[in-house]
């Protein structure tokens, strides 16, 4: 029987039965529902608008139904139209009238904004803590390898030596404003829009404030018809997740990159690797790869999301059922990948020699060479073309410019002597980059327990 059976004069069909039962995915936020309910129930009870004994009994039992549930004592009837119907009509099942006045001064209009906005508020934190502990390793990485030099890449070119401990930060940084975005998206969310009924709010006299506080939320919507259409909170949702995944996505990229034969940077723990079924030698990085190919699963719902939101007139339209499906994936989908990646980074092992040997390739203490002239008084253009003539020389040489004879130097600028093979050392060229986010080990150590203070 469903819930209009009032106005109707026939049954639902079966398949339309189907199509618009949300039942089979809102079903994971039943302990929202049920806490959203007690809240609501101790409210109408508080302010005389029921029976402060039903209120207490309707609450007693909604407990009751929520440890059944959780002990699979209760199965959810999937049959049902929704989450929200299927409490609803066991709570009836169970304590008669008094549960059918739980629904007094409500909508499921407001109800079910209620129970999204407080599931994906603990999400939000789950995935927090997630991506704290992902944070964690890369801190331990790059404390290890905060002097382990590596060549820097500007279009994938070999660019100026850093260190390997250096270019993990770059991500520690990027997730700790992933961290950031999630909690200023919470602030929005954590608000509660119960009180706006199915949209003109309701003549009861309610304390919304009052269920807000009991539910830990911020504070209360301030228009009945925003409270039960806003969906901004999902939105904003998936896109601090996407950009979430845009950064695991390019963190896999480069591994992906770095466990090739081409670099040999790194090596992948067998137990985050997978074989091949015909070519024996393989040993491929499918995790980073799935992560780089799920973020566009993620990207996928935050475009269902703003598509479904965009034209919709105000205020509830049922429309806004498609949120839960999209969000709901999302969610799961970069906690997954942040779950797997996590351990998938603590056992990477780390070339370091392999590491120097790119870095000692490719010229990347050019910039360093230029530099030794300029602190001899020349401007810093001409420098760097004496520098550029340096380089064509040793490529045509087959040298580096550790290797290039100082007889060769002086040919073309007179400014240079002995001293610039030690300015031109990888470690010296590193350690001297000390302006605050430099590569210079020191710097690195610095900002490894700048960031253990604020996580
Ligand atoms: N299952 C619905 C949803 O997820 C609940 C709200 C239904 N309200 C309504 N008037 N049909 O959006």
């Amino acid at each position: 029987m469903n819930l209009w059976a009032g106005r109707f004069k026939s049954e639902i069909d079966q398949k339309t039965n189907d199509f618009n039962s949300s039942i089979s995915f809102d079903s994971r936020m039943y302990k929202e529902d049920i806490e959203g309910s007690i809240a609501h129930a101790e409210m109408l009870g508080q302010c005389g608008i029921i029976d402060k004994s039903e209120a207490s009994r309707i609450i007693t039992t909604l407990k009751w139904m929520l440890a059944d549930i959780n002990n699979g004592i209760l199965k959810i009837d999937y049959t049902a139209e929704d989450i929200h119907t299927f409490i609803e009509q066991e709570l009836t099942a169970r304590i008669g009238d008094s549960g059918k006045r739980l629904h007094t001064a409500r909508s499921r209009n407001d109800q079910v904004a209620l129970d999204i906005r407080l599931h994906l508020t603990k999400c939000v934190d789950r995935l927090s803590d997630e991506i704290k502990e992902l944070i964690d390793v890369i801190l331990y990485k790059a404390e290890r390898h905060a002097d382990t030099i590596m060549p820097g890449y500007t279009h994938l070119q070999r660019a100026q030596p850093i260190t390997f401990g250096h270019h993990l930060l770059a991500y520690a940084n990027m997730l700790l404003r992933d961290i950031e975005r999630l909690a200023d998206c919470k602030k929005r969310m954590n608000i509660s829009p119960l009180g706006s009924g199915a949209l003109a709010g309701t003549t009861y006299p309610l304390n919304r404030e009052m269920v807000a506080e009991s539910l830990s939320m911020k504070g209360i919507t301030r228009n009945s018809l925003d409270g039960v259409s806003d969906r901004d909170f999902v939105l904003e949702l998936a896109s601090a997740l996407s950009i979430v995944m845009v950064h695991l996505s390019r963190f896999s990229e480069e591994i992906i990159l770095w466990c090739s034969w081409e670099f040999k940077f790194i090596e992948l723990d067998d137990a985050f690797s997978t074989g091949s079924s015909i070519m024996p030698q393989k040993k491929n990085p499918d995790i980073a790869e799935l992560v780089r190919g799920k973020s566009g699963r993620v990207f996928g719902s935050l475009m269902t999301l703003l598509t479904v939101m965009k034209g919709l007139p105000l205020a509830y339209n049922k429309d806004m059922q498609e949120d839960k499906e999209a969000i709901f994936d999302a969610v799961d989908t970069v906690s997954m990948c942040l779950t797997t990646f996590t351990p998938m980074l603590t056992t990477m092992k780390v070339n370091e020699e392999t590491m120097r040997t790119a870095a000692a390739k490719g010229f990347i203490n050019a910039t360093d060479c230029a530099d030794y002239l300029v602190n001899k008084g020349m401007p810093f253009r001409d420098a760097y073309k004496i520098v550029g003539k340096l380089v064509a020389l040793c490529i045509e040489k087959d040298l580096t410019l550790e290797t290039l004879p100082i007889e060769e130097y002086q040919k073309i600028s007179a400014q240079f002597d002995e001293d610039v093979y030690h300015t031109i050392k990888l470690d010296v060229c590193v350690r001297k980059r000390t302006v605050v986010g430099a590569p210079a080990p020191e710097c690195v150590l610095r900002e490894i327990s700048k960031i253990k203070m604020v996580l």
